[in-house]
């Protein structure tokens, strides 16, 4: 029976699964992923404000292959793939060390015999064409189409011809984050590297609260909330996660921002805050820190946890407001089913909340089963004209590159991957609860690749 046959079922997925090292380690698996996922899948390839003007494009590489990103008209953004017909030069070329090309053109002309095409494809002029006796005629010289459509502010490409339209295949994720308005928020900072790890096992360091008490032990003084892992959508395509915590708090956001388990909630809210934004840098704002400031200056010693919470998010979001900046507004219920985090099938990570979110992906870089290319990025709300024109950078998988906490995450990734390589390792065996998205990704991946399914432990 070949593996395939063999997978797990999405309610098979409370037990426990150990899973096999090939889709981490393998060459071969490796070299299969461009042809069985990555051009099968529908894949973030930037935001739609990189393209703010008629005539603006962009480059993104995945594996072998690298799609141009074209904007043609004020409405409209189309993909392509970045080779040209004639003998197969990639068509625009990335600048050495940059994360993708990018510019503004209305034609892009082939360097090696100067084919050109316009933002739509189509091809406008061949050199010496009447040699080929007619034959380039009909569209047959234009660039081959990618299939392109937005979401969240973000666009999306997707190399089948015959695949399902976007918002098909993100449910349940669509219905579930439209009403964060991510397509709002803007980026405050993007980073990217290469990482000498596959790309599962970037993903992998974040789809998961199980780590956090012994790869973060700073977070543990303020309190060890229990975090869930969920397969989501009638085919549990993608995951999330979140928090267990008591009811009567709003669970998730009290217990991501670990309010109300020690000591003065109104300290340790405003000690966390700052410790968060100056040692990662994510999943907070100025003005949520500079709210938790005052805490102890407008609430009374003794004030229950809860309140502190609704306190802090309350003058946050009026404190905002002020400066035109307006959070949208998400019913209880719905933040908490939401949980903290989505893991978007096969590697685009979206840590939402109302005025800011926390994104990761990882992608292989080139077809080389212990490198990928990951990039990290925080969006927020900004005042309308004040948001940063925050590029890409190239950093190092290092603290002092990205942030303390960040490089506590990264200094697990190489050494996962070269254990991973040892005769005595079975294979991963996550958490049946904590770390059901990593299951739950294998199981998916096997779908595609015909290999590599999770089995179970018992
Ligand atoms: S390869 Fe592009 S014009 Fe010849
Ligand atoms: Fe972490």
């Amino acid at each position: 029976m070949s593996d395939i046959d063999n997978n797990l079922h999405i309610d098979d997925l409370e037990q426990p699964v150990v899973i096999p090292t090939e889709a981490y380690i393998s060459p071969e698996y490796a070299r299969a992923e461009s042809e069985k996922l990555w051009r099968k899948v529908w894949l973030q390839a930037g935001r739609e404000e990189d393209l703010p003007e008629v005539g603006d494009f962009l480059t993104f590489d995945v594996g072998v292959d690298t799609i141009l990103i074209t904007r043609p008209a004020a409405d409209t953004i189309k993909a392509f793939h970045n080779v040209c017909p004639h003998r197969g030069r990639r068509l625009v070329d990335t600048p050495a060390g940059q994360h993708n090309a990018k510019g503004r053109r209305n034609q892009f002309i082939c360097a090696y015999h100067g084919w050109r095409f316009n933002q739509d494809g189509e091809n406008t002029h061949v050199p010496e064409k009447q040699d080929w006796q007619g034959a380039l005629d009909n569209g047959c010289a234009d660039l081959a189409s990618v299939k392109c459509e937005t979401w969240g502010g973000w666009i999306w490409i997707n190399m089948d011809p015959d695949c399902e339209p976007l918002k098909d295949f993100l449910e349940p994720v669509t219905t579930m984050l439209d009403p964060f308005q991510l397509q709002n928020m803007r980026v405050r900072w993007r980073k990217w590297g290469i990482f000498d790890c596959n790309w599962k096992v970037a993903m992998e360091a974040f789809n998961e609260t199980y780590h956090v008490q012994t790869t973060h032990p700073e977070f543990n003084r303020y309190g060890n909330f229990r975090g869930w892992a969920r397969a989501q959508g009638e085919r549990g395509l993608h995951s999330n996660i979140g928090y267990d915590t008591p009811k009567d708090m709003d669970e998730n956001q009290s217990a991501k921002l670990r309010v109300g388990t020690t000591a003065d909630p109104r300290i340790t809210t405003a000690e966390l805050q700052n410790y968060t934004w100056e040692n990662a840098n994510t999943n907070t704002t100025q003005t949520l820190v500079d709210a938790a400031n005052r805490l102890k200056d407008e609430l009374p010693e003794g004030t229950p946890a809860g309140e502190v919470l609704m306190h802090w998010l309350k003058t946050a979001r009026e404190d905002d407001a002020a400066k035109g900046v307006i959070w949208p507004e998400v019913e209880p219920a719905h933040v908490g089913k939401s949980g903290t985090a989505w893991q978007i099938f096969p590697n685009f990570q979206i840590g939402h909340a109302v005025n800011n979110m926390l994104c990761y992906s990882a992608r292989p870089y080139g077809n080389d089963p212990d490198k990928c290319i990951f990039e990290g990025a925080v969006y927020q709300l900004f005042p309308e004209g004040e948001e940063p024109k925050a590029e890409w950078e190239y950093c190092e998988a290092t603290a002092e590159a990205w942030c303390y906490v960040l490089g506590q995450d990264f200094s697990n990734m190489a050494a996962v991957q070269q254990g991973m390589k040892s005769a005595g390792f079975m294979g991963p065996r996550p958490n049946p609860y904590m770390e059901r998205a990593t299951a739950n990704l294998h199981r998916n991946l096997a779908n595609y690749m015909g290999a590599g399914a999770p089995r179970k432990l018992k």
